[in-house]
């Protein structure tokens, strides 16, 4: 597929790029920044100007495709461009970017007919993450139909950009797929990482213990991509396990007493559910953190 992609040169983006351009795709990145990556199209261009989303969707993105006259269309876009967490820049910033990116992106993308629209949303709409104090989530394990209420501008404006996404989907009819990402987490950072959070698990409670591979991440929009005729999708994005050794029977009695369960888990399955992302898009991860870190329980 020809695939417009925002934010492809961040931490998450650059993974999930390379992971589609050597599935076949022809990627065009747009980002503030260029990605450089061989065989990848790059396009400086802002996602809160709605003029250079318009025109980036319609341009050509290599000389090749400049022989062929005019450029041609897109057959989906991918939409990461975001300021990615909360106290990076100030909260009505990082919402005006967010919100107003996210809705430049689906407005281009559906006037100018693209009938695939994936974007980022994120984990942190179930309103555990950036809230203030410590706050429980209603019920676990988090599913898609939870009634999310974010009270931080990041996780409100990913919140929004759901409302916009359905609205939009409405209005087309294309296909438009919201992922609400777990915690990202690059090859790297495993060794240097995960086993800080096997002494002090706690560290882990404000992301339900969860965590999505960049390279999984990669998979995801690529079945993503390929699935269509499903309308307006919410999905979780992350792996198959929790990112901490214990189990979901300490990790429940010690982080979340009080907070009932909608159905029996896995000793060890994330708390934030990837069922619906192996049910409906046939997900299945090859990069559990288990393959590159020693499981101290073991
Ligand atoms: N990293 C995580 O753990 C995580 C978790 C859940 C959701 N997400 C979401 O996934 C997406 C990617 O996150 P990430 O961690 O790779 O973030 P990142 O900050 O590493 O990458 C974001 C990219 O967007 C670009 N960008 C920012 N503002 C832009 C603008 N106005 N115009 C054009 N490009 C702009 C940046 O240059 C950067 O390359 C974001 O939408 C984020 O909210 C991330």
């Amino acid at each position: 597929m020809r695939v417009m992609f925002t934010g492809g040169s961040g931490k998450a983006g650059k993974h999930v790029v390379a992971y589609l351009a050597a599935q076949g795709h022809r990627v065009l990145n747009v980002d503030r920044v260029p990605l450089r990556l061989a065989g990848v199209a790059d396009l400086v261009a802002d996602i809160t100007d709605g003029a250079q989303m318009f025109n980036a969707m319609a341009s050509h993105m290599d000389a090749a495709e400049l022989d062929g006259g005019a450029a041609p269309p897109f057959d989906a876009v991918v939409h990461f461009a975001a300021i990615p967490a909360l106290m990076l820049q100030p909260e009505n910033e990082t919402y005006r970017v967010n919100v107003m990116g996210t809705y430049n992106v689906l407005e281009a993308a559906c006037k100018l007919g693209i009938r695939k629209v994936i974007i980022a949303s994120s984990e942190t709409t179930y309103g555990v993450c950036f809230s203030n104090g410590i706050v429980d989530p209603k019920v676990l394990p988090l599913e898609e139909d939870y009634d999310i209420d974010p009270m931080d501008s990041y996780g409100m404006s990913k919140k929004v950009n759901e409302a916009t996404a359905r609205g939009f989907q409405r209005r087309f009819g294309n296909d438009i797929y919201a992922l609400r990402i777990g915690n990202v987490i690059e090859p790297q950072e495993y060794r240097s990482k995960f086993p800080g959070f096997f002494v002090d698990p706690g560290q882990r409670r404000r992301v339900t213990f969860s965590y999505i591979d960049a390279r999984d991440l990669g998979q995801i929009v690529d079945l993503a991509l390929k699935k269509d005729g499903l309308g307006f999708q919410v999905f979780n994005a992350c792996n198959d396990t929790n990112s901490v050794c214990q189990s979901n029977q300490e990790l429940l009695a010690r982080f979340f007493p009080k907070v009932p369960l909608s159905r029996p888990l896995g000793s060890h399955e994330s708390l934030l559910s990837n069922r619906k992302i192996r049910q409906v898009l046939g997900f299945q991860e090859q990069h559990n953190w288990r393959n590159y870190v020693d499981d101290p329980t073991l």
